[in-house]
């Protein structure tokens, strides 16, 4: 076990720890946002830049600091190591210059993106970004296509964090899209002719930070701030069958992945609860989930406004089981 200090907190970790995992295993304030990380997906990390932060002594064999911000995603904590994260001036003016270059071409359509409420990147502007834009050259634009019949890809909103990349060629049995082109041309695409729709290939929808990617199945179907998440389960011979139906009333708008505070997916015994295509798409239909109650949504969002998990007073029940 190694000692590292972040935010003048100490912590005892494993040799080969990230800074950002001892981060976590501290929670709070100290832990550094991360938009393209994914601890349930080996080798995301390294592409945004949200997670950096100062190291003010590299270790106690060399307490030098290190001169540049670092990424905490995959930068390996050492015995000794002080790293600053919001105590860091350096950090937090560094963090909004990040969250700038993200939103350099992401457009600001908020009120009108399904992803509204539940979007990293909006809550990430809104706790480290800069209340006005700088930005006054013409953003890049793409025409939102259908990749496959379940998924809708509005690329204006990529931010380029690979994490969707990773699931098709982690979790799906063949990888039909990728990153095309180079430096700011870089775009996610399809194969030509070719559309997404191998099973477990939802999953892509639930690890996008953004609104890049949507379930045709649910968009606008409702604000998320309006539904319910209950915590579900089905039969099912393909995946874990854990999931969170999103209801309004008695009727299922939306299935998702359960996800953890930092909004990725839930782990039992370190096995991640991916689902697949026929469990998220098909099973819209509330008599086949078990409803266990209400999810509870751990991150700072709208939709824990929705006051769902509240007893209601006139039949002792949460409010959204009839
Ligand atoms: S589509 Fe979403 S998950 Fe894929 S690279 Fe873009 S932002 Fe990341
Ligand atoms: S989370 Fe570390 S670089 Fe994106």
């Amino acid at each position: 076990m190694i000692k590292v200090t972040i935010d003048d907190i100490e912590i005892e970790v494993e040799e080969g720890t990230t800074i950002l995992n001892a981060a976590r295993m501290i929670g709070g304030d100290v832990v550094p946002p991360a938009m393209c990380y994914y601890s349930a997906l080996p080798g995301t990390g390294g592409k945004c830049r949200t997670c950096l932060v100062e190291v003010a002594a590299g270790s106690t064999k060399d307490p030098r600091p290190m001169p540049k911000l670092m990424v905490s995603c995959s930068t390996q904590v050492m015995d000794g190591m002080i790293v600053k994260n919001k105590t860091s001036e350096r950090v937090i003016e560094n963090r909004a210059g990040v969250v700038e270059f993200l939103l350099a071409n992401h457009p600001l359509d908020c009120p009108v993106c399904d992803q509204a409420g539940e979007c990293d990147l909006q809550n990430l502007g809104f706790e480290n970004g800069k209340e006005a834009t700088r930005y006054e050259e013409e953003r890049r634009t793409f025409e939102p296509i259908d990749i496959g019949d379940h998924i809708k890809l509005n690329m204006n909103r990529c931010i380029l964090c690979y994490r969707c990349v990773h699931v098709a060629n982690q979790l799906t049995d063949q990888r039909v899209h990728g990153a095309l082109h180079r430096g700011d041309h870089t775009e996610i695409s399809t194969y030509i002719e070719k559309a997404i729709d191998n099973d477990f290939s939802g999953n892509m929808i639930d690890v996008c930070p953004v609104g890049a990617l949507t379930d045709r199945t649910a968009r606008f179907k409702s604000r998320v701030w309006f539904l319910n998440p209950m915590n579900a389960t089905c039969e099912c011979t393909k995946c874990s069958g854990k999931a969170v139906v999103w209801m309004f009333g008695k009727e299922v708008y939306k299935v998702t992945t359960r996800q953890d505070k930092y909004g990725e997916v839930e782990q039992v015994d370190g096995k991640p609860q991916w689902l697949c295509d026929e469990c998220r798409f098909d099973k819209k239909d509330v008599s086949k989930w078990t409803i266990e109650g209400a999810r509870h949504i751990d991150r700072h969002s709208v939709i824990s406004q929705g006051h769902y998990e509240k007893p209601n007073p006139l039949d002792n029940k949460p409010k959204n089981i009839k």
